[in-house]
Order: C-alpha cells, then structure tokens, then sequence
C-alpha cells in the first residue's frame, strides 16, 4: 500500500493539472496531496486512513451525502440496459424524460422545459445563448448585455467566467469579456458605507442596478444573473428585500432574470428552490450539483414558458436550435438524478436543511460570534460563514498575504472537519451534507471554535 502511495504521489505531481490549485507548489511538492479513497454518510477517509467529516460536501454539491446504495444501483442499472443515447433530433429515454418531468414539478410557477448538460459552467453557457437568441427572434439584435454581480460564482469558461466577479477567475484570462457588467454585491457586511442599515443597503443595490441600465441604454440590457445568495463570493445571503427591490428594476426595464441555483437548488436553503425561499421571478434557473448529489455530473437550464414560447418562434424560423452537447441528458447522469431526487423526498432532506442549518448556524453563532476576531457569523438554511477581521470595531480586514481564512481551515483539517476557505476575503465557509445531524453539527462547530482559537492565539 506505500509504494502504490508514493507511486500515485509521484503520478498526481508529475501529471495530474488539478483545477483551482497552485500549480507551482503542487507540482514541486510543498504542499500534500491528499487521495481520497473512500466516504459513507459525511465523512471522507483518505488513503493514509485520516477521515474528515466534509463540512462542506465536496463543493456544496454530495447534498444526500456520500454512500447512498440507491443512486449507485440506479447508475449500475442503467449501465448495463443503455449506457447511452443521445438526445438531439427528439430522441430521449426513460431516465431523461422521466427526470425532466420531475424536475419542473419541483420548479418554481412558470417553468416549462429543462435544458440538460453536465455542469454548471455550461448551463451558463447555454443560458447566455439562450438569451441572445430569444432578443433576436423577438427582433431586438441590440438588447444582448448582461449584467452579473461582484462577487458572484458562475463558472470558469470564457462567458461564465466573465459572469463571475471574482479576481482570481479573471488574472491573466484576459476577463471579463463584453458584453458582461458587474454591479454591487448584496453584502451588507462590506457595505460601503457602514452607516446604511440593510432596507438602505438593499436600495442602494437596486439604484446602481438601475443606474447602470439607464447608463448603458435599457435597449442593450438582455438579463441579469444572479445566485439567490452569493456562495464562492463569501456566502452571503441578501438583504431582506434585496431580490423584491432587484425583481421591480428588472421588470421596469423589461430585463430577464437568471437565477443561478446551482448550489441553493434542491434544498441548500430549506425549500426545493432559493427563488421560492427569496421571493424571485426567474425566467431561467440554473441547476447542477444538488441535482444529482454529484454521484454523476449533470446540469441544467430550466427555461420559463415566457422564454419557451419565443424560443419555439425561433425554430419555426430558423429551424432546430443549433445547441447542443454530446453528453446532455445523458442516461446514466439523468439515472442517477432521478434516484437522487427520490431519496430527497424519502429522507425529508429539505425539512432537514432548514432545521439543522438554523440549528448550525445558531450554535456556531453562540460559540464564536463574540470573539474579537470575528466580524460575522451568516449564512441561511445549510450554509454557513465566518468573516474574520483584524479589528471589529473599524472592520478593518487583514492583509490578505496573511492567509488568515487558510491558516483556520487548515487548523479545522487538523481537528478532523473540512471547511473552506473562500477565495476572496478571510472567510470559512460550511455547506455540508444536507443529511447533517445535530451530533455532526456539534463536531463541526466545536472544532470550528478550536481552530479559530489556535490560529488566533499564536496571532
Ligand atoms: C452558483 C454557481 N454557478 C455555477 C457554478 C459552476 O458550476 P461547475 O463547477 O459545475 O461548472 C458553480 C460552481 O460552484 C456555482 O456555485
């Protein structure tokens, strides 16, 4: 078992290109590698024995958490009766029709059709299109610009991660690319002036969205995309009457809404969808990870009937959509979401959320919401983050060379519990499985209060 160990160390440095890592430091072998072998309920175990219990479900997405015999049976199964077949020119199959119909059940009102592909990078991608096509067939070729947040997550391909508004997504990429704008994030931690409350805050949003559209022409603005509560830009859930004041500039101006739900769809936040949570009107939604638990890689683009009815003008028009993916709605993908969103209504995952996430998010609250390095303590349903500053009192942030949210995850690690550290800001986030007990919510937070304790006394 160590030489394969050492073997498979030696491979990953020496050919693995792992996404979001340091390439540098990875490849020269200064920081560890770790190989996961194996996971059951929460917990993870790597190969040299260590379990962790993942706090933060892969990347928000093994909601039912790892081990389900039922979603491994039906990807087996499906397997061995029709590994694959394609679905353009109107071919389908059980699992792929069968999913979509659950699917829109479970969708907020006025959804109609799902787009599938594998990720939710591509979604996106299929979004963007989906949009430019729907303004030309309505005949109005200029209204294409789209306008995403600072701080949103939306992907990392050449559009989705224009959408994204986070730096590290865009050095030395040559991002954004036109026609994407940002405007304000909805985080009224780091609101610019701390003198707002949050119904100021939340109007001060709106009104730069508003500004930016009048600025830019409300004839070029096509849409505006946005997670329900912002996830790798710092888990931060909206001011309360954020989406309410958002939703009124976006209909005023005849803009379309993507609500991009790849992490709050399926239940993240105590309900089926975070724009039911939140009050929003989507005309199209993103969905991904929670759509399968990640057992098999699968997205898609949920398509409002408003949206449905211009896309089908355009066929009439011009003839099939020119869009597609070899891979969507791939048989054993669509399987193993019909079996995941099986067990979500079996095992009350969704109720399970919303109680254990206020249950998690208070006790976390209570442990180490008082210490003077920590500025926040939010989050909603099964999402969770701590904010840390150097000073409380001005809100002054550490420098990021510091890597004081890196050194705190590394420290949780330490004491068996994966958090992460959020790209841009000290922030420890915590997603975990939406199956989290009350027991596994006491380990996570006790060892939440331990790591912080020791990074900071050595401070
Ligand atoms: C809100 C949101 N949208 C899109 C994506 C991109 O999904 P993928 O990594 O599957 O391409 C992510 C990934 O974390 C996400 O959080």
């Amino acid at each position: 078992m160590l030489d394969k160990r050492n073997e498979l160390n030696a491979w990953d440095r020496d050919h693995f290109f792992h996404p979001s890592t340091h390439m540098g430091t990875h490849a020269r072998g200064e920081t560890p590698t770790r190989v996961i072998a194996g996971a059951e309920g929460v917990y993870i175990t790597d190969t040299n024995g260590k379990k962790s219990l993942d706090a933060f479900a892969g990347l928000y997405c093994v909601n039912v958490g790892y081990g389900r015999q039922k979603i491994a049976d039906a990807i087996a199964e499906q397997a061995k009766n029709l590994a694959y077949y394609h679905a353009y020119v109107g071919h389908g199959t059980e699992a792929s029709i069968t999913l979509s119909k659950m699917i829109i059940d479970r969708a907020p009102e006025g959804m109609s059709r799902v787009y599938f592909g594998l990720s939710g990078s591509d979604a996106n991608e299929t979004n963007i299109k989906l949009i430019w096509y729907y303004n030309n067939i309505l005949g109005r070729p200029e209204k294409k610009k789209i306008i995403s947040r600072w701080r949103g997550y939306h992907g990392s391909g050449v559009m989705t991660g224009s959408l994204t508004g986070l730096e590290l997504f865009h050095n030395a990429f040559d991002l954004p690319r036109a026609p994407i704008l940002h405007t304000e994030a909805p985080y009224f931690f780091r609101r610019p002036d701390r003198l707002m409350d949050e119904e100021q805050f939340a109007q001060y949003c709106a009104d730069k969205l508003e500004e930016m559209i009048l600025a830019e022409g409300p004839e070029t603005v096509a849409a505006f995309i946005g997670e329900p509560i912002l996830g790798t830009g710092g888990i931060v859930p909206p001011p309360k009457t954020y989406w309410r004041k958002i939703q009124a500039v976006l209909d005023k101006y005849d803009v379309l809404l993507v609500a991009d739900e790849v992490i709050s769809g399926f239940g993240r936040l105590g309900t089926m969808f975070g724009s039911d949570h939140y009050g929003m009107k989507p005309d199209l939604i993103t969905i991904a990870k929670g759509l399968t638990s990640a057992y098999a890689p699968l997205s898609g683009s949920i398509v409002s009937d408003k949206m449905w009815r211009v896309l089908v003008q355009g066929s009439d028009q011009l003839g099939a959509i020119g869009h597609g993916w070899t891979y969507s709605a791939h048989p054993i993908c669509a399987a193993a979401g019909i079996a995941n969103l099986e067990l979500i209504d079996e095992l009350g995952i969704v109720e399970n959320a919303g109680a254990t996430g206020a249950y998690f998010r208070s006790e976390l609250a209570k442990a180490i919401g008082d210490h003077k390095h920590v500025g926040e303590v939010r989050g909603d349903g099964l999402m969770a983050a701590i904010e840390f500053v150097e000073d409380r009192d001005d809100r002054a942030f550490f420098d990021p060379a510091r890597k004081i949210g890196p050194q705190v995850a590394a420290a949780l690690l330490e004491r068996g519990v994966i958090g992460r550290a959020m790209p841009q800001g000290d922030i420890l986030g915590f997603a975990p499985p939406l199956c989290l007990t009350r027991d596994e919510a006491d380990i996570v937070v006790k060892a939440a209060a331990g790591a912080i304790e020791s990074v900071f006394s050595k401070l």
